[in-house]
């Protein structure tokens, strides 16, 4: 009861915030849909003439830079894009690099394309992250080698629009020939997981998404979240409860579970949103600047550890896997389910006689959605259900909204700062440094070298 009185104060003054200090606070991804029109003809004039030149296009990104691009491709483009040409209607095929250090599917990847034919987009906000900026070393030699000396034209970076190694990159081919590296900017402030609405534009507008259609659909949850009324606010009601189950019953595990293959990915990048934005060590607190602005800072001094654990799967293929845990095992996990009414396709179970035949899918798929809540329902295990129209632009873009600004909520009543991420830090730091980086901060070496990784060889099987 506390929880959710704290949720009708803590809700209104978002949207307060959300009006005031977009960029202080790295809330400006809510103004996202109503983007001008401007960048998106931009877009748009890019995209199809990388679509009617090109046969493939290579997109490297880690992280927020490649899991929405990966959900909006499985969620908006015809299902089996890549493999089959006559579904993609004369539109370049779109493959996802970069995402790790794995050599192999890299490897593949350029050996099995022209690079006369291919057009390479690097996104990175930073221009630092290793994972993208080796893997575009290594495609850009590629192109360098097989596409000829103007090979720069086949090069667009999405990256940040004033700084970073990227940036610089694109200047300074820019000035060199303007159609070379051209650049597409990122919001200045917006983390790569609340940037689909930014960052993937280009990627959508390329496999053919009504964009207009997405961000309608974002505009309209957006209005519905931003209700100070928390029994009519979808992101907010979703937010508090979860908090109240994960704060007051120990549901620290949380499982999105669409009812739809192309969902899955959608799945991964919610799983990166929540993961990312409230998996938080130190609390947050609020600090005025010089100028009187707000500023979120880290306070090192409140350990919270705080945040649930995402898990993303997908119904009915995971009902075969996890959800026997699910239903038995620790009863720690509140589930979401994504119910989908309408395909854009249909199938029916042909024959007589068979309890399955004369079915469609669709009833099937549904009914096994349906299943599974009553037997989570009939454990006591907490869920709650997504009902999606339809998996199209409009709603998927508010389903995405809703997911963000759930997030957003869920960061203010634990009182994290959503929107960084300095657990990510150590890792990076600590390869950094063994890969002899110049400039590392004293401390952070002090501490690698007073703190080596040391394998104990009694622990060694
Ligand atoms: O959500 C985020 O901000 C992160 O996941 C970043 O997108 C990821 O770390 C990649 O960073 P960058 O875009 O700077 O390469």
């Amino acid at each position: 009861m506390g929880l959710l009185r704290k949720s009708s104060r803590v809700f209104p003054g978002l949207s307060a915030r959300r009006r005031r200090i977009w960029i202080k606070l790295g809330l400006e991804w809510a103004r996202l849909p109503w983007q001008d029109k401007a960048t998106f003809r931009r877009v748009k004039s890019i995209a199809n003439e990388i679509a009617k030149k090109y046969a493939a296009v290579i997109s490297l990104g880690i992280g927020g830079s490649y899991l929405g691009i990966r959900a909006a491709q499985d969620a908006l483009a015809p299902p089996y894009y890549n493999e089959f040409a006559a579904s993609r209607k004369k539109r370049p095929q779109f493959f996802c690099e970069g995402n790790n250090l794995d050599p192999d599917t890299l490897r593949a990847l350029l050996k099995n394309l022209n690079p006369k034919k291919t057009f390479l987009i690097v996104i990175s906000k930073s221009g630092e992250t290793a994972e993208t900026k080796a893997a575009f070393a290594v495609a850009e030699d590629w192109l360098k080698k097989g596409a000829g000396i103007r090979y720069g034209r086949q090069i667009l970076a999405v990256t940040d629009p004033e700084s970073g190694a990227l940036r610089n990159r694109v200047n300074a081919e820019q000035k060199r020939d303007s159609l070379s590296f051209r650049g597409l900017p990122l919001l200045k402030g917006v983390g790569g997981r609340f940037s689909e609405f930014n960052m993937g534009l280009l990627h959508l507008a390329i496999i053919g998404v009504d964009i207009a259609e997405l961000f309608a659909g974002a505009r309209e949850m957006s209005s519905r979240c931003g209700a100070a009324d928390l029994s009519v606010n979808p992101a907010a009601m979703y937010a508090a409860l979860h908090t109240i189950l994960y704060r007051k019953k120990g549901k620290a595990i949380a499982l999105m579970m669409p009812f739809s293959e192309t969902l899955k990915a959608t799945a991964d990048w919610y799983a990166q949103l929540l993961g990312e934005s409230l998996g938080k060590k130190c609390g947050r607190k609020i600090a005025m600047n010089r100028s009187g602005e707000e500023e979120w800072l880290k306070d090192e001094t409140n350990i919270v550890n705080v945040g649930r654990t995402p898990v993303s799967c997908r119904g009915t293929g995971d009902l075969h896997s996890i959800q026997q845990n699910n239903i038995e095992g620790e009863n720690n996990k509140i589930t979401t389910f994504i119910r989908v009414e309408k395909f854009r396709d249909e199938v029916k179970v042909p024959g007589k006689g068979d309890i399955l035949a004369g079915r469609t899918f669709t009833r099937l798929i549904c009914l096994a959605q349906e299943a599974t809540e009553w037997a989570l329902v009939q454990e006591s295990r907490p869920n709650c259900t997504i009902i999606m129209p339809e998996v199209s632009p409009y709603h998927w873009g508010a389903l995405l909204y809703f997911f963000e600004m759930a997030t957003a909520f869920e960061g203010e009543l634990l009182e994290v700062n959503a929107y960084d991420q300095p657990g990510v830090e150590g890792y990076k730091n600590y390869m950094y440094y063994r890969l002899g980086r110049a400039g590392m901060p004293e401390a952070i070496s002090r501490k690698i070298e007073n703190h080596p990784l040391i394998k104990d060889p009694k622990f060694i099987v």
